[in-house]
């Protein structure tokens, strides 16, 4: 241990300053970094899977163009977080490797299949609405890069939770039939998006340090009863019911109350036993494979303009 790099590193966490690539940092504190952006970087790149399943099937031009907008921008989002989690000592094809493998965690909540048109209002409303409320506070982390790769991201988040809610908004003033899809995909998103908080607090063996660090900023339940308070006005305003007969409101601790979250189900997606596990890393090492020739185009452009600029 660095005594003096330890006193820097503890003063500025305490000044609620940023952390920067080139300062000093704990080991576990660069290690924690990396695992929480790497599976975040994952997360965007199979998140655009379940929504390009619909992009050749929207039902209008305009849907079409604001779904391959935000696809692609999830994209872009992947690019950001695995580009801010290099600048800790990673390597892009180290992370690669380990979603390609399997090995690597992604977001639980791109584990399930999207049936029908709703299920892209549904993503928009629920998961991407549960983003923001994740991701915001993390604008604030104390790790530099990270903080400011989620000013750009939540800026383009909110973009997709309006065109989300847009499309259920739709639905729901539509035919009965429209209605019922756009209810049935409120219902099967519903409890996956409450998982996307991680396990409750009790659980969450990564929560202590990571506040700790002022990484997480909220714990888990907090984030998760925050967003539940956002969902039950919004879910008025679409005529939409969330699927939680239990859900009520705690006076006393002035927070939504959901009802039993199913944690075996979480624990079976974690472990790669959800209903899309497979297919989502079927697809990815597919996209992997079929990109294989702009990588090699590119390394080859870069060793020539090496040799050149080396004269
Ligand atoms: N899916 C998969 N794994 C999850 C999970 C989820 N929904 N929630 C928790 N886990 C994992 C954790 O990664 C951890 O495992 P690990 O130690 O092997 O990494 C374990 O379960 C215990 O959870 P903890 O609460 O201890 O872990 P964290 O302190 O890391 O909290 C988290 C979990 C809140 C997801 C936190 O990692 C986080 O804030 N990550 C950044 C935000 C993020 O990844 N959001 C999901 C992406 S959503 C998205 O991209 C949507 C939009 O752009 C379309």
């Amino acid at each position: 241990v660095d005594p003096e790099g330890q006193a820097a590193f503890d003063a500025i966490i305490d000044a609620d300053g940023r952390i920067e690539p080139r300062d000093w940092m704990p080991d576990a504190y660069r290690r924690t970094l990396v695992r929480q952006i790497s599976q975040h970087a994952h997360s965007e790149i199979i998140g655009m899977q379940p929504e390009a399943n619909w992009i050749t099937r929207a039902p209008s031009l305009r849907r079409k163009a604001i779904l391959m907008a935000k696809v692609q921008d999830e994209a872009g989002h992947g690019l950001y977080l695995y580009s801010a989690a290099q600048t800790l000592g990673t390597s892009r094809d180290t992370m690669l490797n380990q979603l390609n493998t399997g090995k690597a965690r992604y977001s639980s909540i791109f584990n399930y299949p999207t049936p029908t048109w709703a299920d892209v209002g549904a993503i928009g409303w629920l998961v991407d609405g549960a983003a923001i409320c994740n991701q915001v506070p993390l604008c604030r982390a104390s790790y530099g890069p990270y903080a400011r790769a989620m000013i750009r991201i939540c800026k383009e988040e909110s973009f997709h939770q309006r065109q989300g809610f847009e499309i259920l908004l739709t639905l729901a003033r539509g035919t009965g039939e429209q209605r019922a899809m756009a209810q049935d995909a409120v219902d099967r998103w519903y409890w996956p998006s409450l998982m996307m908080f991680g396990p409750p607090d009790g659980d969450s063996p990564n929560s202590a340090r990571s506040m700790a660090w002022k990484i997480k900023r909220f714990s888990n339940d907090d984030l998760r009863a925050r967003f539940v308070g956002m969902l039950v006005p919004q879910a008025e305003a679409l005529g939409l019911s969330l699927p939680d007969p239990d859900l009520r409101y705690d006076d006393a601790a002035g927070r939504w109350i959901t009802g039993e979250i199913d944690w075996t189900e979480f624990q079976e997606v974690l472990a790669g036993r959800g209903p899309m596990n497979a297919e989502r890393l079927r697809r990815r090492n597919e996209a992997h494979d079929d990109g294989a020739w702009v990588r090699e185009a590119a390394a080859e452009y870069a060793r020539k303009q090496a040799m050149s600029d080396g004269g």
